[in-house]
């Protein structure tokens, strides 16, 4: 049996520039790595240290793996320095995942913010691999700039889909851009959806789920419709250090996907 505390080595064999600070490392594991969207991994860079992060890739292919990584301290920028080829550790899968199987027959809206779209691009990925499983499947994403957008090429694929629908917006444009300004919660008016059979799944920064949680309130959601990937600092991924703790949960083991429902009595929930 696999023993997913033990890392294994895999190689770096591409990396793709997203954004000025965002990198999706492609990794080839030594054995065929199996996940659940939305489960975490925690990944080596050996004699540097360790970082968890959430696969972007389609959960159905078990050969490679992608992570798609910010830059925003030490072992994310010594990252974002390596080449292909590099050996790297990678142990899990960690946590819950998406409840795909609850969202059978239903309408799925799904937002993000900023690099939050990488978990949910391994989300989508498995949607569209079972569409007819669904009603439809919405998108709605808000980057800072248009440099920041993510899987830039992939994007107007996804929105060609049957049943697919994706509507992008940047907090600031640029001369070139055409598309929707302002924040992620200005596009979520108007949703082609029903809401009494639609459920939402959240990714982004605290302060941007913190307000499309508000919004899908607003519009009408129940706390146990809206889905969120929770980010606490981790070491152990396993439960017992207690540096995820998020009120009664530890993000790690009982997360990182939790319903509203879940953790809306908990305080300091945005933090
Ligand atoms: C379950 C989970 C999934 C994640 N998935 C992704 C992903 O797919 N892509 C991605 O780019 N990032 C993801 N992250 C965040 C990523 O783990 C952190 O950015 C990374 O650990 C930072 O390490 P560092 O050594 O480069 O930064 P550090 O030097 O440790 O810190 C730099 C800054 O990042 C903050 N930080 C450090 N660790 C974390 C953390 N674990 N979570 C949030 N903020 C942190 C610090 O407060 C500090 O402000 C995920 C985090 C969790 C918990
Ligand atoms: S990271 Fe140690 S308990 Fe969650």
């Amino acid at each position: 049996m696999k023993n997913i505390y033990k890392p294994i080595e895999a190689t770096i064999e591409d990396i793709i520039d997203e954004t000025p600070n965002i990198k999706t490392f492609v990794l080839k594991p030594r054995e065929p790595f199996e996940f659940k969207t939305g489960q975490f991994i925690e990944l080596t860079l050996p004699g540097i240290g360790e970082a968890p992060f959430t696969p972007s890739s389609d959960p159905n292919v078990k050969e490679k793996i992608d992570v798609t990584i910010m830059n925003v301290g030490r072992v994310t920028s010594l990252l974002h320095n390596v080449s292909k080829n590099t050996l790297v550790g990678i142990r899990g899968p960690y946590g819950k995942g998406y409840p795909t199987d609850e969202f059978a027959g239903k309408e799925i809206l799904i937002v993000g913010g900023g690099v939050g779209l990488a978990p949910l691009r391994s989300l989508l990925l498995s949607l569209f691999a079972q569409i007819d499983q669904y009603k439809k499947v919405v998108l709605r994403y808000g980057a800072r700039t248009p440099s920041d957008i993510l899987y830039k090429e992939l994007i107007p694929q996804w929105s060609k889909k049957k049943k697919v629908n994706v509507v992008t917006t940047v907090d600031v444009g640029e001369k070139s851009w055409k598309g929707h300004v302002g924040l992620v919660t200005t596009i979520l008016e108007d949703l082609p959806i029903k809401l009494n059979n639609a459920v939402s799944i959240v990714c982004g920064p605290p302060i941007m789920m913190k307000f499309v949680t508000l919004k899908l309130l607003d519009l009408g959601f129940k706390p146990e419709n809206i889905y969120l990937s929770m980010e606490k600092n981790m070491s152990c991924g396993l439960g017992k250090c207690g540096h995820c703790r998020l009120g009664k949960f530890y993000v790690c083991k009982d997360g990182p996907v939790f319903s509203y429902e879940q953790l809306q009595d908990v305080r300091d929930i945005w933090d």
